[in-house]
């Protein structure tokens, strides 16, 4: 039998914890999505409220896809999200969900970093699937608002815009 290294076990244990976080993160884009895809009101954003109902029905799969990889890795997924955030105002729910995507995408990168140097190439796979939509949720939400997708590049006074 292969005798785990103490270190891997502290880089498995991280792993773990991080995709019960991802987890949780998929759990409020997808009630972030289901609510704000009904609540844009605003005529120019009718185009977009159509692009959230897509990221609805992905973030589910992701969550789905998430979770079955908790489970191969003898853990008990998550049943909460993390902290849902509501609005009544058509950019205010927009820099929500661009927000979230900035997050997830951050997480995921670090998630796929940790899966390769433990040897775990299958989830890395399935969470480079996961990322590439990811990356195009966040162009759709940062097009509909006029910024920059990738939030490493966006100006900070964009950025601002978002924050309460
Ligand atoms: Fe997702
Ligand atoms: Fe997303």
């Amino acid at each position: 039998m292969a005798t785990t290294r103490p270190d891997e076990a502290a880089l498995r244990k991280q792993l773990v914890q991080g995709l019960q976080e991802d987890l949780a993160r998929e759990y409020k884009a997808l009630i972030q999505y289901i609510i704000f895809s009904q609540k844009l009101d605003k005529a120019q954003y009718m185009n977009i409220a159509d692009q959230l109902k897509e990221h609805a029905h992905q973030e589910l799969d992701h969550a789905l896809a998430v979770a079955r990889q908790l489970d191969y890795l003898g853990v008990y997924p998550v049943h909460t999200p993390k902290p849902i955030e509501v609005s009544e105002d058509n950019e205010e729910m927009l820099w929500a969900d661009l927000r979230g995507e900035d997050d997830t995408i951050n997480n995921y990168r670090e998630r796929i970093r940790q899966a390769e140097a433990l040897g775990e190439i299958a989830l890395a796979e399935i969470l480079k699937g996961i990322i590439t939509q990811e990356q195009d949720h966040q162009i759709d939400l940062a097009t509909a608002l006029g910024v920059v997708p990738d939030s490493r590049l966006r100006p900070e006074k964009d950025d601002k815009k978002g924050k309460k």
